[in-house]
């Protein structure tokens, strides 16, 4: 696939690679009980937080199953790291990729979700050249659904290990009729 076009730049933010320097803003998120509470890593503690931005710092193909990244959000007008969104090729063959997404709580309710994954759903579409992308969400994670709601993506009931998940997924064909 081609290589990453990034940072991107959208109306508000800018979304890029991790460097050294977001340690603290990692840190706030992934610290955070209520970031966390829907999300299968659990609350972080500094050593964790040190070795996940390790990770996202490392060079990242999209070729393979399994192969992602995961990016940092950043409020052009401040500076400041408000979230990541991720995005993990789970079916090279057929083009499906799963995306993800986080923010602090400060910087929730104010579109930036919608903004960076607006952005996130464009590469993985109109640049990676994907051709369905989804996501998964607890049923009691409102703002998780509406959110996949808003970005076009339909839902679909599904049962994983018991867990009371529910995936979205939109095509290629329904994002470029959107767009
Ligand atoms: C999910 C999350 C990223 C949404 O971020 P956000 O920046 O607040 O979302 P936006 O402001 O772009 O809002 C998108 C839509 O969701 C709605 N929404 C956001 N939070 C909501 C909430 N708590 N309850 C109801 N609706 C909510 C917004 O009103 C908006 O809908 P609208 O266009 O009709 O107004 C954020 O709540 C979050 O980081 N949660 C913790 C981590 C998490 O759960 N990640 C997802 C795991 S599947």
């Amino acid at each position: 696939m081609p290589p990453l076009p990034l940072p991107i730049h959208t109306k508000r933010l800018v979304i890029r690679r991790f460097h050294d320097s977001d340690l603290c803003g990692l840190h706030e998120l992934h610290s955070d009980v209520g970031v966390a509470a829907y999300l299968s890593r659990g609350v972080r503690h500094l050593e964790e937080v040190k070795q996940a931005l390790t990770r996202r710092m490392a060079p990242a193909d999209i070729e393979r199953d399994g192969d992602g990244v995961i990016l940092a959000v950043v409020v052009v007008a401040t500076g400041h790291l408000i979230g990541e969104v991720s995005l993990w090729l789970r079916d090279a063959r057929s083009g499906s990729a799963e995306v993800g997404f986080a923010l602090v709580p400060a910087a929730q309710r104010q579109g930036y979700a919608r903004e960076a994954m607006t952005a996130l759903l464009a590469l993985a579409f109109d640049v990676l050249g994907l051709q369905e992308v989804f996501g998964t969400a607890d049923q009691r994670n409102v703002a998780s659904m509406t959110l996949m709601r808003r970005l076009g993506m339909q839902e679909h009931e599904e049962d994983r290990d018991g867990a009371p998940l529910v995936a979205f997924s939109i095509t290629r064909q329904d994002w470029q009729r959107q767009s």
